[in-house]
């Protein structure tokens, strides 16, 4: 396995596009995924998404109830979120993309989306609060979105 570089946003004109659909997963795939999983324990993110690494494709890992004895993680190809709540919460986020920066950033309280597995399935999940947050942060970065579009200001350390 190998711990991927994240370019800072100013490096890496990637994350403004819009990335394309992943069209199969085959063991180059598979490996890139592992090396994502890792990379994201070893920055300790509770995200990564493939724009991040230079790589405009729609796959991205998440961890959902991160730190939690239930705290799983989440492969992510091709998502779309098919609902979202018109009821928002605000909470302080960032992205290992613009590192050292915060900002209170509205979100959906909960989503519906659907995504690819490993094996091609389609899987449909509703989450809410803290994990609809961070699905919705990593759905962004394949959508040329960052958290700082959501914010009205953000501050330094
Ligand atoms: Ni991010």
């Amino acid at each position: 396995m190998a711990i991927l570089d994240i370019p800072k946003k100013e490096d890496n004109p990637i994350l403004r596009e819009v990335a394309k659909p992943v069209k199969k997963v085959d063991k180059k795939l598979r490996k890139l995924i592992k090396d994502m999983e890792e990379t994201m324990y070893n920055i300790n993110g509770v995200g990564l998404a493939a724009p991040q690494i230079g790589l405009s494709i729609q796959l991205a890992v998440a961890r959902l109830n991160p730190e939690t004895k239930n705290e799983l993680i989440l492969v992510l190809i091709n998502p779309k979120i098919t609902y979202q709540s018109e009821e928002m919460t605000k909470m302080e986020e960032g992205c290992l993309s613009v590192p050292g920066t915060w900002g209170d950033t509205l979100r959906h309280k909960q989503i519906i989306f659907t995504y690819q597995d490993l094996k091609g399935q389609e899987i449909t999940l509703s989450l809410e609060g803290f994990n609809a947050r961070i699905i919705q942060h990593e759905i962004d970065h394949l959508n040329g979105k960052l958290y700082l579009d959501h914010c009205e200001k953000v501050h330094e350390e």
